[in-house]
């Protein structure tokens, strides 16, 4: 399929590119920007959502799943977009957001019974804090996330004939897939009983706050499948990645329909070998299931999550892995985080969104007017200056993208050193040194054909922490890139 080793760029839309002066980018900002990803070579984008919607939750709250909200455009906007993204050879993937709607969404008054209520609140919690229940009246509804967020019953079969009618609208109108946004969170026990405590991790990050409590009746029901058969039957062949929150151990379910699942494992991974050793051990267990990430709007950039140092090595890693990898809007350019704080968002995610960099000047190309969020540092890195630069973060992913569309199939994770992680992926040996200090290369390595600095293997070794290595045994040195 398409898929099996594409590269897809996650566009966040509100700071892609402002093409209309309001400080907020929109769809034919995004289109004016096609250009970019079609040099960078990724295979298609994958587009947070641009639904009509009140913004609590920044367009995961949407208010309407059939149109495009006014701040980003208009469906011909996005017919537009589309049609340019296939002249680009891009594909093009929507976000769904099936847990639940904005409270402003028609369905709300109009099909209360599509939403999920109780008369007795349990001790089940929203993933941002505090009791997943909110009183209307002599009722409460569930939000799994913020209160502006009610929940969907996917017990109630209106419901599933609503948001196969979305999925298909979408497709029908050139979008290539989706993917599907707190699937974990879909399905909940019908007897609503209480979270037990928890008696051993959860197996990925959770904040304190949700840590106690092991979320079996609020999330991930054993009847899982069955919600998530309606969905493949909407889109027929189309992608669905799934955004399941849940360690790789549990995926199968999810995987009966879906196509891939991101690896939160990897993305939540220290930098260190012994633990992406076990988190890509746990993904690929299940071979071709992982989609890979090392950020996203919610966790963070690559250059700040796992240090600027490390920033190419994590480029590298990620996209050397088989299985399609999904790169976030600015780790290209290494772009690091914006401050601490909640300007818009209440989960304090704001720092992960900071608009797209293209040039030097003060809002890096990204507005003529006053950006919804302030750009980082577009004088020290923008893409622009990166462009033409062959030493550069933005050459070096561009490399790195060339490079993976001639990589065979097949992903082994090897014995190594402690502290490098080595890897063979289709006749390609990688390893990465993920210590400060130098270590011994593994066996078996040629002549580097891949590497994020130069000399970053030599004489039997691998130089400290950041660089990394690739090679081919046999490769001669002509086809040698950094
Ligand atoms: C995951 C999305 O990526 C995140 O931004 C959102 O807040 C939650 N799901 C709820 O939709």
């Amino acid at each position: 399929m398409w898929w099996d080793n594409a590269v897809v760029y996650q566009v966040y839309p509100r700071s892609f590119q402002d093409s209309d002066g309001d400080g907020v980018g929109d769809l034919p900002g995004i289109a004016a920007r096609l250009s970019h990803l079609a040099w960078l070579g990724v295979d298609g984008l994958w587009m947070s959502p641009i639904y009509p919607s009140p913004m609590a939750d920044f367009g995961y709250d949407v208010s309407d799943y059939e149109e495009v909200d006014p701040l980003f455009g208009t469906l011909a906007d996005f017919d537009e977009l589309t049609a340019q993204a296939r002249a680009h050879g891009l594909r093009v993937l929507m976000d769904l957001v099936p847990c639940h709607t904005s409270i402003e969404h028609p369905w709300f008054t109009r099909h209360p019974d599509w939403y999920v209520w109780t008369d007795q609140p349990n001790n089940w919690r929203s993933a941002f804090g505090g009791s997943a229940w909110e009183r209307l009246g002599d009722r409460w509804y569930l939000h799994s996330f913020y209160r502006e967020q009610p929940d969907l019953d996917w017990r109630n079969p209106g419901v599933v004939e609503a948001m196969q009618a979305v999925l298909r609208f979408w497709i029908d109108r050139g979008a290539d897939g989706y993917r599907v946004d707190a699937l974990d969170r879909l399905l909940k026990d019908p007897e609503m009983r209480d979270d037990p405590p928890a008696t051993q991790p959860f197996g990925l990050p959770l904040p304190d706050f949700l840590a106690d409590l092991a979320p079996v009746h609020s999330s991930n029901a054993p009847d899982i499948g069955v919600a998530l058969a309606s969905l493949r039957q909407a889109v027929g062949r189309a992608l669905l990645v799934g955004e399941v929150y849940l360690p790789a151990a549990e995926w199968e379910p999810y995987l009966e329909h879906l196509d891939h699942a991101f690896a939160f494992e990897l993305l939540h991974s220290a930098w260190d070998a012994e633990s992406q050793r076990r988190a890509i051990a746990a993904s690929i267990a299940r071979p071709g299931s992982a989609a890979w990430a090392m950020s996203n709007h919610d966790f963070g950039r690559l250059a700040t999550r796992f240090g600027s140092r490390n920033a190419r090595s994590a480029a590298l890693l990620m996209l050397i892995l088989e299985g399609p990898a999904f790169l976030y809007q600015g780790d290209e350019i290494a772009l690091g985080e914006g401050p601490e704080g909640a300007r818009y968002d209440r989960h304090g995610r704001d720092k992960h969104r900071h608009p797209m960099q293209w040039d030097g000047s003060e809002t890096g190309g990204f507005t003529t007017a006053e950006p919804w969020l302030p750009a980082v540092d577009p004088a020290r890195r923008n893409v622009a200056a990166q462009r033409d630069d062959p030493d550069s973060m933005l050459t070096f992913v561009r490399r790195l993208i060339a490079f993976r569309k001639g990589l065979g199939p097949g992903l082994e994770l090897l014995d190594a050193p402690d502290g490098v992680l080595a890897l063979r992926r289709g006749e390609h040996r990688v390893a990465v040194n993920t210590t400060s200090s130098i270590r011994p290369l593994p066996e078996g390595h040629g002549a580097p054909v891949i590497e994020t600095g130069p000399g970053a293997a030599r004489g039997g070794t691998l130089a400290p922490r950041p660089f990394w290595c690739s090679s081919s045994p046999g490769t001669t040195s002509s086809s040698r890139t950094r």
